[in-house]
Order: C-alpha cells, then structure tokens, then sequence
C-alpha cells in the first residue's frame, strides 16, 4: 500500500493521509519510518487509540524509554508519559509540564543516549490555544551563516535538566538528580539513521559551550537560540480530538504554546530509543 503523505510546510512536517495505527502492517511501518525521516514531523488525524494501541504501535519504531519522571507515568502502561495540567483527586498533578511552561525542548538531550524520537497522543484539548509547535533544526543548521558555523562545528555543549527543571517545571527528586547529571554532546548533532546535521540545542536545557568563555558562550547561544525559533523554520500544530504527532527527536525541537490553564489538557507521550546497534548511537 502506498501511504499517502502530504508536506505542510515546504519538507518539513507531513500529513498522513486517514490511516487505522491499531493495524499497521510492515510495509506501512516501512514507509512511516521513511516518511518520518524525510519529514521529521509526521501529523496523524482521526485515531482512535487506547494506550495499549499507542504503545504497541510506538514499539514498531524502536526500544521505549520509561521517563525518569516516573510520578508522571500511566500506571498501566509506564513506557506512556502523561503531559498536562490536570490533577488526581488528591491534588498531585499527574503530567509532567503541569505549571504552563512554554520552554523550547528537545526531548531527554540530557541523557547520554538521547530519543530518537516522540509520539504525542492528544487525549482532552483546552478549547483553544495549547498548540505544540516545532522547529526545524536541520534546515536551521543549514542556513546558518558559515562564519557561526565555523565557531560551533566540533565544539560540545552542556546539556541539564536540572536548569529546565529550575527555570520551567518542578525540581526532581533526589534520586531522579542523580539519574540525570548534566551531560555533554556536539552542538550539531549528525542523525544516526539520515546522517542530516542539525543545531542540537535548547534554550531549555543548554547552559554552556564547552571552551568558550561564560559571556561569549552566552551570546552564541542567545544567537542561536533566536535563529532556530525564526518563523520559517517553525510549525505550530493546532491540536484536534483524535491527533497524534510524531517528531524526530535528533532534529526537531518543541515548545508547548501557552493555554488557559482553568481548562484541562491531557497528552499522552511514548518516546523512541534509537537502535542499539547504530554505530553513532547519536
Ligand atoms: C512532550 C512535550 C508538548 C505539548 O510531550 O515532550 O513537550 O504540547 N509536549 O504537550
Ligand atoms: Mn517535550
């Protein structure tokens, strides 16, 4: 079968065509995963999946990570991460992201071994706003003047979850502190499976280029950061019931857009591994 996919913005984001997830076959698996690295976003309408469905199906693309914040996880399915603002019956927020942050992110840069990639299931929407939007860090890289390319070729970054977690959520505790020490990794990042370069940043959770000064690391990165975020390397997805959004994690940031926060919004969230046996697992 021949999968129906159309671009949204120039190459970057695809639609797929009305496709049941519960019942995908390995040919249609295929060519997901080459319209996935060709589109790096993939927008997904109409599904109807419960969370065993959602698991299942993110399996096909790889191992799943069990997120480090595990008071957010399902309790029946702990590879789905919950994101969102609503609360239990005692009060605890169940998702992550639950206080209106708006931070640019890439998902788990602070791990040793970063995603591949997210699926985010929307499960309740606010009535409007809430979108998520993405930014197209391969093209970003692209474009960038050569003489800021030749500053940051070859050169590392810090990456912290601890200054995310200060700056736009709640602190960790004292075990998850000690699973997530800061890490370094190359500011252009070469996608495992394509071989695509792309700025692997984050105004999120980059604190530091590795051998440059504090101030001048700072205004490279403040550079950086406001190049990536330019509206021709953006798209913003307006969420409807019975979306699903699928990013590639080596070359795409994210933010969630701020919504009114006395409506409730809960996404659910399964994150791809990248092969063992790649040999740049990065
Ligand atoms: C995520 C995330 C943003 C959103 O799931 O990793 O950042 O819009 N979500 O919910
Ligand atoms: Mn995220």
């Amino acid at each position: 079968m021949a999968l129906g996919v159309k671009p949204i913005k120039d190459t970057f984001v695809g639609e797929v065509e009305p496709i049941d997830l519960r019942k995908v076959d390995d040919a249609t698996v295929t060519e997901l995963s080459k319209a996935w690295n060709e589109y790096q976003v993939l927008v997904f309408h109409g599904l109807k999946m419960e969370e065993a469905d959602l698991v299942a199906f993110s399996k096909r693309f790889g191992d799943l990570e069990i997120h480090v914040r595990t008071e957010y996880l399902s309790r029946e399915y702990p590879e789905i991460l919950y994101v969102s603002n609503m609360k239990d019956d005692t009060g605890r927020a169940i998702g992550i992201l639950s206080q209106g942050e708006v931070g640019w992110h890439y998902d788990q840069i602070y791990l040793p071994r970063p995603a591949l990639g997210s699926f985010l299931l929307a499960h309740t929407l606010p009535k409007d706003k809430g979108e998520t939007s993405f930014a197209d860090m391969s093209r970003a890289y692209e474009m960038l003047p050569q003489a800021t390319k030749n500053i940051i070729d070859g050169r590392n970054a810090v990456q912290s979850y601890a200054a995310f977690n200060k700056t736009y959520s709640v602190p960790t505790d004292k075990k998850q502190t000690k699973q997530t020490p800061d890490v370094e990794h190359p500011i252009v990042r070469t996608h495992p499976i394509t071989g695509r370069k792309a700025l692997y940043i984050c105004p999120g959770m980059t604190t530091q280029i590795v051998g440059l000064p504090a101030d001048e690391s700072q205004s490279v990165l403040d550079e950086l950061f406001e190049w990536t975020v330019r509206p021709e390397f953006v798209y913003t997805h307006k969420w409807q019931a019975g979306d699903g959004v699928m990013w590639d994690n080596a070359c795409t940031m994210h933010r969630r857009e701020p919504f009114d926060e006395s409506q409730s919004r809960l996404m659910k969230r399964t994150t791809i591994l990248p092969p063992s046996d790649l040999a740049v697992p990065f």
